[in-house]
Order: C-alpha cells, then sequence, then structure tokens
C-alpha cells in the first residue's frame, strides 16, 4: 500500500516537473540554484551532470565492493567545495531520516540512495525519478544488478537444432518489439537499437513472409537470428539470417516490429533489479526503471541491520538474516550477557522470485556481512568475514562451504573482509583478543578493570588469505581497531597495488585514526594520521537525535571511523572520516614524501560506510543525512561512447 502511495507521490511529481520544465527558461533558472526544492533537492550549479551511458558494464557503480578496473577513467572532484552540482536531504529537514549504505549509479547515470524512509532515484541533474517505501527499516546496503549479473546460473543458454522440439521449449512467449512511445520521440533510434540485439531471435508476424525474384527468404512463423546490426547514413539495420531457408535478410530497425516478434529464451535472462533486505527479514527486488517490487521473500523473524550488503550473482541473492539471540553473540561469550547486533546465517535466494535456494550458517555470527563474489574453477563462490573476522568462501549456486579460517575467538570487529582480483587475497581486519594482560572486567564500566571489549586502542590485524584454497599469507599488526579497507593504485605508490586501511575505533573519545597503505606482501609503506575524536558522540548525532526518534527512525547513525577508501582513476584518494569531513588526499609531485590532503568538505555528519561512488564525470558521496554530487571533470566522449544530454523529454520517458 505504502509503495503505491509513493508511487503516486511520484507520478504528482512527474506532473509537477512538467509544469516546472515549461516554467524555467532564462532568468527563472537562477533563481532555484542554491534552493532547496520540495523533494529535498538543492542543485548548486547551473552546470550540469552529462549522463554518459555505460555500454561495458551495464551499471557504473553497482554496489559498495566495485573496484576500479585498468584502463577505466572514473575522476573523483577535483575540489570537494568548489565542485559540488547537487545534494539531497529529507524534504522536511536535515535530520529526517538516515541512508543506508552508500550511493549507487546505474548504467545512465542516475543515482540510487536507499534510507530509512525509502529507496529513492534520481537522475543525474538530480531530479528525483521515484521512490519506493520498503516493508521494514532497510538491513543493509542494497545493491543494482544487471540483467547480466542476475541471469540464472550464468550459463550460456545451449544452441539447439533451429525448429526443434528443445528449440520451442527453451523459447518464451512472443513479445513485442518495441513499446509505442518510442517511435513519437527523438530518442527512438536509441531505444530501439538498445532493445534488439545481436543474437536475439525474431518470429516473423502472420502475413508477413518476403519472396523476391522467385526466392522466398522467410514466411511467416519462420524464426531467425539477428547477426549483426550495421550503422549506415545514421540509419540502423538489422542483418537476420533464417535457418530455414538459409537467406539473410536486412531490415531497418525502426521497421522491425511491423513484420517481426521477438523471442526470448525462458528462465535464462532476468531482468535487471536492485536487491535489499528490512529487518524485519524480507528481501526483496525492485525494478530499476519504475521503483515496482519484483518480489519480496520473508527469510527470517528478524534481521539484524545496518551494516554490511545484499547482493547477487549469477541469478543467485545472498543476503544476511536470522538476528543472533544465543550465546555466540554475547560480547565475551562466556560471562556476559552484552548482546551485539548479528546475524546468524546466509541465505542463498532465487534471484527469478526470491525462492530460498540454500542457507549457510557460519562458525560466528555476521554483523558487516559484505559478499565479494568471483569464479574459482568454473565455479561461482563468494568470500566474507564474520564478527570474529574469520572468513569463508562458498558456493553461490549450493552454499556448499569451500574454505573457511576462524577468526579470534570472542573478539567483535566492525570491519569487513576485503577481496583483491589482482592477487586474489581476501583481507581479514581483526581485532587481537581482548585480554589487557590477564585482568579485564567482562561486565564492562563501571568497575576499576578496563571491559573486555574493544576500544579506541584495542590493536587488531590484517591478515591476507589465498582466496583460492584459504591458506594464510601473512598478518601486520595494527595499533587500532581496522575499519575499512580498499585494494587499488595510488598516484603516490607509483600506481602499484597496494591495500588501504583504515584504522579508528568508531565516535568515541579521545579516539586516533590512522591510514595504512600495505603493499601485496604485508609490509606497511606509508601511514598517515587523521583527525581524533573528542566526543563520545559522532557530528551531528545528538543534534538530530530527537528529531529522528519523533519520526520513528533509528537515533544514531553510528557512522564507522571512516568511510571505506576510494581511490579514483588518477590514483588520488578519498576519505570521509567520523569528524563529519570528507579529504581529497594528493601529492602534487607524486611522490610519498609530498602526500597531504589537497581538498576538504566539512560536512557536520559521519558518513556511510562505502560512501563514495564514481562515474564519469560524477562522484557521489552519501553521509548520515544527506546525499552530495560532485561534478568532477567534463566527460568528452574520449570513452569511445555515446554521449548525450538529459533534456526533458528523455527525463519523462524514463516512467
Ligand atoms: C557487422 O557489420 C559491420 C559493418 O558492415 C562489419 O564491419 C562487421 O564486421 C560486422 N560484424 C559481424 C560480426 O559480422
Ligand atoms: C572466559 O573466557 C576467557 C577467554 O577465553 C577466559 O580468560 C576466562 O577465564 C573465562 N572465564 C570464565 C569464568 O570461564
Ligand atoms: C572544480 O573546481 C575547480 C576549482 O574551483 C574548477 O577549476 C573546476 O572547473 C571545477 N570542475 C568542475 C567540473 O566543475
Amino acid at each position: 500500500m505504502a509503495a503505491r502511495a509513493l508511487r503516486a507521490f511520484a507520478l504528482q511529481f512527474l506532473a509537477a516537473s512538467a509544469f516546472a520544465l515549461v516554467m524555467r527558461g532564462g532568468d527563472n533558472d537562477e533563481e532555484k540554484i542554491g534552493q532547496v526544492n520540495q523533494y529535498g533537492v538543492t542543485k548548486y550549479s547551473k552546470r550540469q551532470i552529462r549522463a554518459v551511458r555505460n555500454v561495458q558494464h551495464d551499471n557504473w557503480w553497482p554496489d559498495g565492493t566495485r573496484e576500479l578496473r585498468a584502463g577505466e577513467d572514473l575522476e573523483g572532484a577535483t575540489d570537494l567545495t568548489e565542485n559540488i552540482s547537487w545534494g539531497w536531504h529529507h524534504p522536511n529537514g536535515v535530520w529526517n531520516t538516515i541512508p543506508v549504505g552508500g550511493p549507487m549509479i546505474d548504467g545512465n547515470m542516475n543515482v540510487y540512495l536507499a534510507a530509512d524512509d525509502a529507496i529513492r532515484k534520481f537522475s543525474p541533474i538530480g531530479d528525483l525519478l521515484w521512490s519506493y517505501a520498503p516493508r521494514g527499516q532497510i538491513a543493509a546496503t542494497p545493491a543494482l544488478l544487471s540483467s547480466v549479473a542476475s541471469t540464472l546460473r550464468g550459463v550460456e543458454p545451449p544452441e539447439f537444432k533451429p525448429g526443434s522440439a528443445e528449440e520451442e521449449d527453451a523459447l518464451e512467449a512472443e513479445e513485442e518489439l518495441r513499446p509505442e512511445w518510442a517511435s513519437r520521440v527523438g530518442t527512438k533510434v536509441q531505444r530501439l537499437e538498445t532493445q534488439v540485439k545481436v543474437g536475439d531471435r525474431l518470429k516473423v508476424r502472420p502475413g508477413m513472409g518476403y519472396h523476391a525474384d522467385g526466392v522466398e527468404y522467410f514466411k511467416a512463423g519462420d524464426k531467425g537470428k539477428v547477426t549483426n546490426i550495421t550503422r549506415e547514413n545514421g540509419e540502423e539495420r538489422a542483418i537476420i539470417t533464417w535457418p530455414r531457408t538459409g537467406y539473410e535478410s536486412v531490415a531497418g530497425i525502426v521497421t522491425l516490429s511491423k513484420r517481426f516478434l521477438l523471442l526470448k529464451r525462458r528462465g535464462t535472462m532476468l531482468p535487471a533489479m536492485m536487491v535489499a533486505s528490512t529487518t524485519n527479514g524480507y528481501v526483496f527486488a525492485i525494478e530499476p526503471e519504475t521503483g515496482e517490487e519484483l518480489w519480496a521473500t520473508k527469510v527470517s523473524e528478524r534481521t539484524a541491520g545496518v551494516k554490511g550488503a545484499t547482493n547477487g550473482y549469477m541469478g543467485v541473492i545472498v543476503a544476511a538474516g536470522e538476528r543472533c539471540e544465543n550465546h555466540l553473540c554475547y560480547r565475551f561469550r562466556n560471562q556476559t550477557n552484552k548482546m551485539i547486533p548479528a546475524n546468524n546465517v546466509i541465505h542463498g535466494l532465487d534471484a527469478a522470485d526470491g525462492s530460498s535456494i540454500w542457507s549457510f550458517t557460519p562458525r560466528s555470527p555476521v554483523w558487516n556481512f559484505v559478499p565479494f563474489f568471483t569464479m574459482h574453477h568454473h565455479t561461482a563462490v563468494f568470500f566474507f568475514s564474520d564478527i570474529e573476522a574469520g572468513c569463508y568462501c562458498v558456493e553461490v549456486h549450493t552454499g556448499k562451504l569451500v574454505w573457511s579460517q576462524q577468526g579470534t575467538l570472542g573478539t567483535y570487529t566492525q570491519a569487513a573482509g576485503v577481496y583483491a582480483t589482482g592477487n586474489r587475497h581476501f583481507y581479514t581486519l581483526g581485532h587481537r583478543a581482548y585480554d589487557y594482560g590477564d585482568v579485564c572486567n567482562p561486565a564492562g564500566p563501571p568497575g576499576i578493570l578496563p571491559g573486555c571489549e574493544a576500544g579506541p586502542r584495542t590493536p587488531g590485524y590484517v591478515k591476507a588469505f589465498d582466496s583460492r584454497n584459504g591458506n594464510p599469507i601473512w598478518e601486520t599488526d595494527v595499533p587500532f581497531p581496522p575499519a575499512n579497507g580498499v585494494v587499488g593504485a595510488l598516484r603516490f605508490q607509483k600506481m602499484h597495488s597496494r591495500l588501504i586501511v583504515t584504522l579508528g575505533y568508531s565516535c568515541a573519545y579521545n579516539s586516533p585514526t590512522e591510514v595504512w597503505v600495505i603493499d601485496p606482501f604485508g609490509a606497511r609503506r606509508m601511514q598517515f594520521k587523521g583527525p581524533t575524536m573528542w566526543s563520545n558522540d559522532c557530528p551531528g548525532e545528538i543534534e538530530a537525535a530527537d528529531y529522528r526518534r519523533a519520526t520513528g527512525g533509528r537515533d544514531k547513525c553510528e557512522p564507522s571511523s571512516w568511510t571505506k577508501p576510494a581511490i579514483d582513476s588518477t590514483g588520488d584518494l578519498y576519505l570521509g572520516n567520523q569528524v563529519g569531513t570528507i579529504q581529497r588526499w594528493s601529492s602534487p609531485d607524486d611522490t610519498p614524501h609530498a602526500v597531504r590532503v589537497v581538498s576538504t568538505l566539512d560536512t557536520g555528519m559521519g558518513f556511510q560506510e562505502a560512501a563514495i561512488a564514481f562515474a564519469p564525470g560524477m562522484m557521489a558521496v552519501a553521509t548520515c543525512s544527506s546525499l552530495i554530487v560532485f561534478q568532477t571533470y567534463t566527460a568528452n566522449g574520449s570513452f569511445g561512447q555515446e554521449n548525450w544530454a538529459l533534456n526533458e523529454s528523455s527525463v519523462k520517458n524514463l516512467y
């Protein structure tokens, strides 16, 4: 019901925006700059971010585990105060909702943000496109899945003999070739081209056979395959081969729908989707284009939130569930009763309909559950770590354990593990056992002994494992609890691959923070000091608490001490710190000696974990209250990709 109401709201918004577009033009534009509109969006710049369509991977930034790939050209903002393009916070006030996880950016550069009240989709220039109210508090960061990533089992559909019974079986019902509206607007060629792809199968409509010079090319009911799409003089044509007659024919793309229907394979391609979970135990998928729900499954009674991520790979969605209520999630297992939020079970669901495929119970519960997917001897697997920094490799399609390594008994790390695709290491970020000599007070304060729990000066470690067999490779001690890690190439490390680990206990008085740069062999190459926290509450938390309680939400955001580090394609490092500042670290002469903060933005708010996302010409950051979108450089088509500026008609077409 709520979803429907929001949909109605989105439609009203549509009407309002169409009106606004009519009203716009000339000087009116200027009035809007710097003013919050009724959707909570503020546009700070007259220069609009230009959408660049992604033709290689479907989404620019599908989730927080996205790594920059070699040769990608995604730059961060040069000047964090000057380059802000637009921002969003809850329309009723800055404190009225808390984002969950970082922004996601789809292949057309629309930005998605999940928050306690709704998931929202914005166009690249900051127009609200839809909002979806989930069935409960979002429990973990959602992820965007392209149709390829959600394709069941990831298996290429088998080639059957044309016209055979097997082929009949595998081909699903015919589909109309294009939405009617596509031909009426300026974007028609683009739209149709995205619909018909090389490899698609077409069926001839009744009465639409074709003869020429006494030769039959195809007749009604024949099935052909699109073998090429050519562009000549601005016109696009599909080359179709007809197995029954052995002929090829050429047809203009815009006229295809008159003669042919599109055939879809059964059960192989799934639609693009966004997946997420809620604290009342649902895992759900929504359609990114419209915000409509595809399915929702109740997997557990309660799910602990809000940390970690829900994600999917090759037709399987994995999500943590079953809030831990037994001895395993007490802080010091054998003695105290301090419950820590954690989940006991990982669920594997079929991306097609949300039905359960398997469940897996790790040795210790998970809190910051972030799955990293890869192929391992032709089998899809994922890696993750638990609250004790134990780590696991599990098969995506069966939930079978491939290998695991134990963490440190009785400890509780907030940091998720990190997978490095380059050297196939999996890194865990854990705490050393809380022994403090041999005396500590397991019941915590008050007392004269230190508590048996982590604090700002609890030492931690980074351990590297070979992700292929789980063998330990090295471990390095760090002085404070680790917060987040990422692998990437820094310009002041000659673009060599490094593991960047941030350290710091979150939101506590006298909590120092540091950043360590570690090479693939475990040696520390650099260390920078970050700000020290001088309060027991992260910035904004006290001011916001009453508003948050009044609106029925969580009263605290509880950010981690640092965001997951983000490295752009130039090798600069972007980091948000719990004191409410985001920084760009660089080195003017590219040497390690001159590394410094070259730009800063004070947000007065902590940040979400994987807060920073990149797309061409865009960098988006999620804080504990807002979304901030920076314009980076002007995308100039050097990707060899198609560019277009979003105009009013293409915005409308998204519905
Ligand atoms: C498709 O057509 C183009 C233009 O005629 C040609 O350059 C290209 O090689 C063709 N591709 C295939 C796979 O036949
Ligand atoms: C509880 O476990 C800790 C760590 O294993 C140990 O040092 C301590 O003596 C145990 N306490 C009790 C009462 O068993
Ligand atoms: C970013 O800010 C710098 C410094 O003010 C400016 O020179 C540059 O043009 C800005 N870039 C964009 C894309 O707005």
